[in-house]
């Protein structure tokens, strides 16, 4: 063998490698999930479990993400606008651009239906 081939032989490895490596990443939302449950769970349940709902869910009535309805007219490009500006009574969360991402993919991969 070439040195040239032996080049696009270790080329093809990585790119093959890299494939797998980032189809087993982007399909593990544990991260995104940490951030939500830390950072939005408290107020974005309302009939999430059959906690009580508090005072300000009642009032405010933040979105339950696990539910269908949510997720009319709401898109990944939404929620980042949100968190960077708020609305309304929901103040802005700000992210990092890593946090953000895992975020949204948990949200649109696992809680939305
Ligand atoms: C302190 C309570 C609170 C927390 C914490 C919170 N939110 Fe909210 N959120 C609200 C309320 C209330 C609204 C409704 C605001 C309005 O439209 O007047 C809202 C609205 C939204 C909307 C807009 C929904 C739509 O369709 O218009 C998105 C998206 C959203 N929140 C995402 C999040 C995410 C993601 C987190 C966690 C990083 C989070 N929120 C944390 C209270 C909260």
């Amino acid at each position: 063998m070439t040195i040239k081939n032996y080049a696009i032989l270790a080329v093809s490895f990585a790119v093959l490698i890299s494939l797998f490596a980032g189809k087993a990443f982007s399909s593990d939302y544990t991260e995104g999930k940490i951030i939500f449950k830390s950072k939005c769970q408290v107020c974005h349940f309302i009939e999430g479990d059959g906690n009580l709902v508090s005072a300000y869910q009642r009032q405010y009535r933040p979105k339950d993400f696990s539910k269908s309805i949510s997720w009319e007219g709401l898109s990944e490009e939404k929620i980042k606008f949100v968190l960077m500006r708020g609305q309304g009574v929901m103040r802005p969360i700000p992210l990092n651009a890593e946090e953000s991402k895992a975020l949204t993919g948990y949200m649109m991969n696992e809680l939305k239906k």
